[in-house]
């Protein structure tokens, strides 16, 4: 394994372990707000109130905020989980699209730009990303927040169009991914964080706490919320080439985004406080629909203008297959490719072998042909001509001999 494949593993799997645990935390923290029950008999300082069973016991929770100078020895925080999180997701950034001369950041045939200027956008985007959406929230959110909301969704959806026309397919969504997250810890540790430190200052100086910082930091909460679904669609996204790299993957991944973000919504509007819920049909049907627009969005768009539009109407020799294959896909997908970034063979794939090449025959044609994703980047230059002949072979039924 080579170096950077060993730290892209590592990478991955402390991201996704970190992830679980950041993601999981504001799940059930945001439950347990949608939960809390208020009693009379709970003090003014109290938010409500929850039992709950876990692990073989109950787990008695109160949401309040602390009268002066009561604080106790030992308070709890939750901020590593998410800069974990971040970081490992940075250093995947780094090591997947900024490596290899940024081979898998820029693809010529959606936009000729030298890797040194495209590592560039990437990081400038993720910075002023972070501060427009700030300087919203601190300017027009505060008097005006379905504005500012309408703002954000407005800029992340160009955000998201902008990429699309400079990364390759799957560096845009990817890129996508690390400014919502880049976004989410911010809020975290420029909003959240410092709110709670005030707070915390209030409450061992017995000074009156102001419920405002308190509310701010409860809507970045709740944006991060939202943010999680179409963000943990973009981390699979990567599997799935024919929404990357199709022509509207912008568009396939703002309707997903929006159906994403709509489940979520759905979601947190069932619980009413107190053990009270909608009725199942007043949330179960919209996270339905929300869940069919996003399905339909992956369907339907990734289908439009799919064809390529040339054919051939001759019958095409494994002989000639056998020649385009190892002029175009051979310097990857063998045993011991000659490219200079692809050091494996790329997804396992080897078509070394005539049996290779026939058991690889229905994924050549969908990544050769229905797709056009393939070869990467078309590196190596393969032409329509020699596409249409490889789908001819794999329809007229893959023979080798
Ligand atoms: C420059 C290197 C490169 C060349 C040349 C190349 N590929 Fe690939 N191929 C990749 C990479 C990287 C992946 C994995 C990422 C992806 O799926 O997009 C891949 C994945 C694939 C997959 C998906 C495999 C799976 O199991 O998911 C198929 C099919 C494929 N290539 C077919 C071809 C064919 C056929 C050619 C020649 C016409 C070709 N490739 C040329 C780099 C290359």
């Amino acid at each position: 394994m080579q170096l950077s494949e060993l730290l892209d593993v590592i990478l991955r799997w402390a991201h996704l372990i970190a992830g679980i645990m950041w993601v999981g935390n504001s799940m059930l923290f945001n439950w347990i707000d949608r939960n809390l029950e208020k009693t009379a008999e709970l003090g003014k300082l109290s938010q409500g109130k929850i039992y709950m069973l876990h692990s073989g016991a109950f787990y008695e929770m109160e949401k309040k905020l602390l009268a002066p100078g009561e604080m106790p020895n030992l308070v709890h925080w939750f901020k590593w989980q998410n800069f974990t999180t971040w970081a490992t997701g940075i250093g995947l950034l780094i090591t997947v699209y900024y490596f290899h001369g940024a081979a898998f950041l820029v693809d010529p045939s959606v936009h000729d730009v030298g890797p040194e200027i495209a590592i560039c956008l990437s990081v400038g985007s993720l910075l002023t990303g972070w501060l427009i959406y700030d300087a919203i929230w601190r300017t027009v959110g505060i008097t005006h927040p379905r504005v500012a909301s309408a703002l954000c969704v407005i800029f992340l959806f160009g955000s998201i169009w902008g990429f699309s026309l400079v990364f390759s397919g799957r560096a845009a969504y990817v890129e996508t991914g690390v400014l919502i997250g880049t976004i989410m810890t911010g809020n975290v540790w420029f909003v959240i964080v410092p709110s709670q430190k005030l707070l915390v200052e209030a409450t061992i100086s017995g000074k009156a706490q102001d419920p405002k910082l308190s509310l701010q930091a409860k809507a970045r909460s709740l944006h991060n919320n939202y943010l999680t679904f179409p963000l943990l669609f973009i981390m699979v996204s990567n599997h799935f080439s024919a929404a990357t790299t199709h022509h509207l993957n912008w568009l396939i991944l703002i309707v997903v985004s929006i159906g994403g973000a709509g489940v979520r919504l759905a979601m947190n509007s069932r619980y009413l406080g107190g053990g009270k819920q909608l009725a199942t049909k007043a949330w179960l049907l919209p996270a339905f629909v929300s869940g069919g627009v996003a399905i339909l969005g992956l369907m339907v768009i990734s289908r439009i203008d799919l064809k390529p539009k040339y054919g051939i109407d001759h019958p095409v020799t494994f002989a000639r297959v056998q020649e385009i294959v190892g002029v175009r896909c051979v310097p990857c997908h063998s045993q011991k490719p000659s490219d200079d970034v692809f050091r494996s063979p790329p997804a396992g794939m080897m078509l070394d072998t005539p049996e290779q090449i026939k058991t690889m025959a229905p994924k050549i044609k969908y990544r050769v042909y229905d797709l056009a994703n393939m070869p990467f980047n078309n590196k190596t230059h393969i032409t329509d001509l020699e596409r249409a002949e490889l789908a001819t072979w794999v329809v007229a039924g893959a023979h080798i001999e």
